[in-house]
């Protein structure tokens, strides 16, 4: 599932990579990356993990199934090894890897399980982490948007976004620890945040590109309204769930 995701890496950003970026030292630190370990990122996207993950002195590799982040992704780091290819397929030997981290890719994969379990195969350590449902301001938000204004959005993908469903994903490859990631990412203004939301980037990116001119008005109306119509800068805040696995040999 890649819906929102074939976008460029500066809408990516602007739209999610302030959070993502933040996430990324907090899962780094969660997955107990050191410097020199060798770490592969799957779903690496436009890349706000694996330049966490450089800047500790891991060796680095990256995997994206979308072409255009995996341009991104040759282009922001030129001496890393960068494969097209999803995380139930990778190109790598069993146990190839010290750790492989995902983060917030479970819920966009085909197949869930098929997804860890291959990371699993490659690597000794296996983490992911996704935003939570209810946990992210952002996204609560647009979806009471979409409801008071009564133009319906295509849902975030809901699968694998509570401690229960990510431990249950990972639980057949070892004992799980489980954190929850706190991050709050900041606004100049509600201008900036809502050219955010028009670059297309995600479900929620998309909803706003399908609106007409009239509805899209509307919603950016009643979003002013649902953020605490903000005058100036404003932050809002978002918890990732985190789960790890050692995975049995
Ligand atoms: C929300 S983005 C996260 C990107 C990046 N990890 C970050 O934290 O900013 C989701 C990513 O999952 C990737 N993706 C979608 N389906 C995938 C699959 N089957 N295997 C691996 N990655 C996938 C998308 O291309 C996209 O880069």
């Amino acid at each position: 599932m890649n819906a929102g995701f074939h976008v460029g890496g500066d809408a990516y950003d602007d739209f999610m990579g302030r959070y993502s970026t933040l996430l990324a030292r907090l899962f780094a630190d969660f997955a107990g990356v050191e410097a020199g370990s060798r770490v592969l990122d799957v779903g690496a996207g436009t890349g706000a993990l694996t330049a966490e993950l450089v800047s500790r002195g891991a060796s680095v590799a990256v995997a994206d199934p979308s072409p255009e982040f995996v341009g991104v992704l040759r282009e922001r780091f030129p001496d890393l090894e960068v494969h097209e290819a999803p995380a139930e397929a990778l190109p790598f030997e069993t146990g190839e890897f010290d750790a492989a981290l995902a983060q917030l890719v479970v819920a966009f994969v085909t197949d869930g399980p098929a997804a860890v379990a291959e990371m699993a195969r490659i690597a000794r350590r296996v983490a992911a982490c996704m935003w939570g449902v209810e946990e992210v301001d952002m996204f609560a938000a647009i979806d009471r948007t979409a409801e008071t204004i009564g133009a319906s959005r295509a849902t975030e993908p809901r699968r694998y976004r509570t401690p229960q469903e990510l431990h249950d994903l990972f639980a057949p490859h070892g004992e799980v620890e489980a954190a929850e990631l706190d991050v709050s990412a900041g606004y100049r203004d509600f201008d900036e945040f809502w050219q955010a939301m028009g670059r297309g980037v995600g479900p929620a990116g998309q909803w706003v590109a399908s609106l007409d001119d009239e509805t899209r008005e509307r919603a950016r109306e009643e979003l002013f309204d649902q953020l605490g119509s903000p005058s100036g800068p404003f932050e809002l805040n978002a918890r990732a769930f985190a789960v790890a696995v050692t995975p049995r040999p």
